[in-house]
């Protein structure tokens, strides 16, 4: 992303920190330490849909599409005071790093799976993310996959960790949302011949993902094989 994305004020450079003459002598700066918040990401990662109503320019409606901040002020990570830039910036600078840094997401989930008679339960969570796992995109979700192979390459069984969305007269809006947050999910499926699981998160819209190269489908968060409880 450009940085006048988040940087230009009608020509001169928003700066968190106190301008310093170096800094002016390059370029008009304006000082706004509420840069630093949360009040810059929420306005793009927290919006509503769109109405689809034929009218141009077209509107927006009530339901949020995207609502990492309100997700945010909800969260323990809010209560104890860390912030977006706190955990996105803080140790990475400009990278920003969110759903396509595997170790980020492989670090913010904790899932597991154990043999209950006839089923198979896992227990998944999400933990030092400041908002509902995945957050953002409505498309995001978690793939939970039972196989009858040790590789997983042709799961037997899925289920999602998602939203729902449903369509109204004029706009969207979400008819379910199971995604995760710190405490524990359990999701119960039938076990079948199943010897192994995974869970796998997945970016976009499943119609194309045939045509899309495997690492903007997604990526293995975790996964194993299945021990008999004892
Ligand atoms: C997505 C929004 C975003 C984009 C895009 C962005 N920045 Fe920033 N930038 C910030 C935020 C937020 C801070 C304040 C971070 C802090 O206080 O730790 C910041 C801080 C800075 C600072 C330190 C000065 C200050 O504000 O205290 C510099 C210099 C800077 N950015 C330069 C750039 C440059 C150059 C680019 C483009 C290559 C860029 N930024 C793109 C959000 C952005
Ligand atoms: C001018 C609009 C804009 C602003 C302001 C902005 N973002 Fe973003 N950000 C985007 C877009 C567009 C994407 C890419 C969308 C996606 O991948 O879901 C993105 C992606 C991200 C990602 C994910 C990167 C990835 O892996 O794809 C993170 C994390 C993120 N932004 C954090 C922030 C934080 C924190 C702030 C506030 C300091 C912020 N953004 C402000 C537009 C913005
Ligand atoms: C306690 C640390 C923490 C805080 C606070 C936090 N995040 Fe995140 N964020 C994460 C982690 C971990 C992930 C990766 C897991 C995921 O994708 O949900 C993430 C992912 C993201 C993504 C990527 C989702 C995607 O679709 O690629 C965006 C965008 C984002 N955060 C924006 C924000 C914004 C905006 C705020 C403040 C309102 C914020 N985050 C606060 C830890 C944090």
């Amino acid at each position: 992303m450009d940085c006048v994305a988040c940087h230009d004020r009608e020509g001169r450079i928003a700066t968190a920190r106190a301008p310093t003459a170096a800094g002016e002598a390059m370029h008009a700066l304006v000082h706004e330490p509420s840069l630093a918040t949360e009040a810059l990401c929420a306005r793009c990662h927290e919006f509503a849909f769109q109405t689809h109503t034929p009218r141009f320019p077209f509107g927006y409606g009530d339901e949020l599409a995207q609502a990492t901040v309100s997700e945010w002020r909800a969260s323990p990570a809010h209560a104890s005071g860390v912030g977006c830039v706190g955990c996105h910036m803080g140790v990475y600078g400009h990278r920003f790093p969110g759903a396509h840094d595997v170790d980020l997401v492989r670090g913010a989930i904790r899932a597991g799976a154990r043999v209950d008679g006839a089923d198979v339960v896992f227990e998944i969570s999400a933990h030092d993310a400041g908002h509902a796992v995945p957050t953002g995109d409505p498309f995001r979700r978690l793939e939970v996959q039972l196989c009858d192979t040790a590789d997983c390459r042709a799961p037997r069984t899925v289920s999602w960790i998602q939203r729902t969305l449903e369509r109204t007269e004029t706009s969207w809006r979400v008819a379910s949302d199971a995604r995760l947050g710190e405490s524990a999910r359990l999701v119960r499926v039938p076990r079948g011949t199943a010897v192994a699981w995974q869970l796998v998160y997945r970016y976009g819209d499943r119609r194309f993902e045939p045509v899309l190269p495997a690492s903007s489908v997604g990526f293995v968060v975790a996964g194993g094989t299945l021990q008999e409880s004892r």
